[in-house]
């Protein structure tokens, strides 16, 4: 894991959510997170595949903004990922549904352990909603906190595959 970052999404009716993600890999092909496809954000990506990620260090009073268009990483991928799991992160992402109503915490614990009496010995097989997205960035900005509010913001901005840097006021 890199680190955690804000995942900030928008509906097709402009509707704005965020929560937090776990960053699996950033590199130059973009920043990719996991998750349960069938989600809201999963849902959400699906209708518009647009989005923003945010990261902010506290020790180093940085903050890094990212912004994009997602796609699904691929299924090899995603198995690669699926394999290092642990296997208890395996079977919660086997038999929960992310974001949808649960009518108690009991039947979560008891379909886990139904799970894990089935896939008792065996290889627990990624399920086809679980996966990655991979958000290709357009824009990316560094802030560096400043004295008396006189931070440092620089902004890189893509078009094709040409990046234009600029400075931005605080
Ligand atoms: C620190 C932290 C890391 C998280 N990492 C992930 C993650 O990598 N993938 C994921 O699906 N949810 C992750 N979550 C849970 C999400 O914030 C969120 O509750 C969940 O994905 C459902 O969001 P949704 O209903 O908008 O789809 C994390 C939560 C926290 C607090």
């Amino acid at each position: 894991m890199l680190d955690v970052a804000a995942l900030a999404t928008a509906s097709a009716r402009g509707e704005a959510a965020v929560r937090f993600v776990l960053l699996k890999q950033a590199d130059e092909h973009g920043f990719v997170f996991y998750t349960d496809k069938r989600s809201a954000k999963g849902r959400t990506l699906e209708e518009n595949p647009s989005a923003a990620l945010a990261f902010y260090w506290d020790r180093t009073n940085r903050q890094v903004r990212v912004e994009g268009s997602v796609e699904a990483v691929s299924d090899e991928e995603a198995d690669s990922y699926w394999a290092s799991r642990e296997r208890g992160s395996q079977l919660s992402g086997s038999v929960s549904v992310q974001s949808s109503p649960l009518k108690s915490r009991a039947e979560l614990v008891a379909r886990v352990a139904r799970a894990k009496s089935l896939f008792a010995g065996k290889a627990i097989p990624r399920p086809p909603y679980w996966g990655g997205f991979r958000l290709r960035p357009t824009r990316i900005e560094f802030w560096i906190r400043g004295a008396s509010r006189l931070h440092r913001r620089e902004v890189f901005i893509r078009t094709g595959k040409v990046w234009k840097r600029m400075m931005l006021q605080p």
